[in-house]
């Protein structure tokens, strides 16, 4: 398995090796380049100026800074793909609500992704796709439990080392094969998800779309035809769906078989609900299902295995901490029987208060990526041209006084302590709530419908390794911090931490 990202341009320039053909290729980039600068600034909102470079390297630092000088204020970078507009908290909630004909998540996150190259979008599926995970998936987690919590036990058996004494182990790739793991038994059935083809495939996908994204964004987007020709990620991406149609084919024409039979009751997973959920034409179609399948594999695995891997380093970086949330986990789930009960994972607190306190931290740069379709204008009076792109600088929030006291001090209670204020406060402020200041999920008709299933695996996995395993970091080493590649943060993947089995009895 290689979820290594090469980031290097092409060396090699076809047909290259003449004056003639430099100029030319100059005189495009010129064109190019000054084509960009002559895009008109309409929107009537400060600049904050930072160099390219900057959004592509150091992104954090970059969306923190604005906030700290515009905080309430409309304002505008300009970055790697054109001018985005920053909406501040006290803005979004007259924006989230705002039909996809008005304000689009589709076609942001279409030209975000360069979906006319890499092809993920799941098109005129997208609604039913959420649909699905929002509703069949949430509303099967209490069954699926304790399947999610057999494929972690075999994947922990025969895959992470046995620890009898303090042994070094890398989490993050350990991570990333244990949520594939989970959540293929919940997308595609235990059939398909043990074959380690699909496992392959289903991590690597994001990987190869997001390597192909960064590599086109070198050319600019009129030389992207030619250019799509030099990122070999492309031609991955297409091998990938061709594997996964592979893999599927058999289950789903089994499938569609068995459901001529009069009284069928199918298995519960995302393949049998996109068949009974696809239009008639597409039930069977091959293709479709697959990028379904793949386009959710993406959303899900790395985004959950990020937020669990940070989690992990903060056990690790705090002893007292990882001793509350055992003894709580031990009470609820080994006491009191949890496993085996409805609704236990909900009753972990603290566990879900000290996974937002980790999101808060180091959750995203930026969130609600959306662009103006009609024009929009704000009660502030700012007005927003079709086109105009949208972000939030949520990096920012995250770290205003004013969302959450003392914001640079990391509280594993914080959320815990604000949900025992009230009945209103005890929803408000659980893991998977969102609000206009916390959009690590998004916000509005968009906002990540994964996120249920999300907080159950993270607090599946976190609870089993608590229960089974100390953790602590290497001598004289710091908490592994977070890497930053453009808006993307995502934890050091290669930091080691020591892990050691426990009995019950310790
Ligand atoms: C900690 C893990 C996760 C994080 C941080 C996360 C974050 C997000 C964010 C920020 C969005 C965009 C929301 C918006 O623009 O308003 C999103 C969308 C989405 N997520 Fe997640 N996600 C996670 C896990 C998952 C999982 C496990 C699934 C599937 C089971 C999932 C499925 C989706 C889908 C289908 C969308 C598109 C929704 C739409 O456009 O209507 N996500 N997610």
């Amino acid at each position: 398995m290689s979820t290594t990202i090469d980031l290097q341009l092409p060396s090699a320039v076809v047909g290259g090796k003449n004056l003639t053909y430099y100029v030319a290729v100059g005189s495009v980039l010129f064109l190019a380049w000054a084509w960009r600068n002559r895009n008109p600034r309409s929107v009537d909102a400060p600049f904050y100026e930072a160099p390219n470079l900057k959004w592509m390297f150091d992104a954090e630092s970059l969306i923190l800074d604005s906030y700290s000088k515009f905080r309430n204020k409309v304002y505008q970078i300009k970055a790697t793909e054109g001018v985005q507009v920053l909406i501040p908290a006290n803005l979004i909630g007259e924006l989230k609500g705002l039909p996809e004909e008005v304000l689009s998540s589709t076609e942001a996150v279409s030209e975000a992704l360069l979906t006319k190259y890499t092809h993920f979008c799941p098109g005129h599926n997208g609604d039913l796709l959420a649909t699905l995970v929002r509703k069949q998936l949430t509303q099967s987690l209490t069954r699926l439990v304790p399947q999610l919590k057999e494929e972690l036990e075999h994947i922990t058996a025969t895959e992470f080392p046995e620890c009898k004494d303090w042994a070094p182990v890398k989490f993050h790739p350990f991570g990333l094969r244990a949520v594939a793991r989970m959540s293929g038994r919940a997308f595609v059935g235990a059939e398909i998800n043990r074959r380690e083809q699909w496992m392959d495939t289903s991590i690597n996908f994001a990987t190869h779309v997001f390597a192909a994204v960064v590599k086109l964004q070198h050319y600019p987007p009129w030389l992207r035809p030619i250019g799509q020709h030099l990122v070999p990620e492309i031609r991955q991406i297409r091998r990938d769906i061709a594997v996964g149609e592979a893999l599927l084919r058999p289950v789903i024409l089994e499938r569609l078989r068995d459901m001529e039979e009069p009284g069928y009751e199918g298995p519960e997973d995302l393949t049998q609900w996109l068949i009974e959920g696809l239009s008639e034409g597409e039930k069977g179609d091959l293709y479709v299902q697959t990028k379904l399948q793949l386009i959710l594999a993406a959303a899900s695995i790395h985004t959950t295995n990020n937020l669990l891997t940070e989690c992990m380093y903060d056990l690790a970086a705090h002893p007292e901490v990882q001793e509350m949330l055992r003894e709580e986990a031990y009470q609820v789930l080994e006491v009191e029987g949890g496993w085996e009960k409805k609704e236990s994972l909900a009753k972990l607190k603290k566990l879900d208060s000290f996974m937002k306190e980790v999101q808060r931290i180091n959750g995203n740069i930026t969130s609600f990526i959306r662009k103006v379709v009609k024009p929009v204008t704000l009660s502030n009076g700012t007005h927003l041209p079709p086109g105009t792109k949208l972000l939030a600088p949520q990096a920012g929030f995250s770290r205003d006084a004013d969302y959450f006291p003392d914001p640079s001090s990391f509280d594993p209670l914080r959320f815990y302590d604000m949900r025992r204020k009230s009945a209103e406060d005890s929803n408000r402020w659980q893991f998977t709530s969102i609000s206009d200041s916390n959009l690590n999920f998004g916000a509005g008709r968009h906002a990540c419908p994964g996120r249920f299933f999300a907080g159950n695996e993270i607090k599946l996995a976190l609870s089993f390794f608590l229960l089974n395993y100390e953790v602590r970091l290497p001598e004289g080493a710091e908490r592994p911090r977070p890497m930053v590649i453009v808006m993307s943060k995502m934890p050091d993947m290669n930091a080691e931490l020591l892990f050691r089995r426990r009995t019950m009895m310790d």
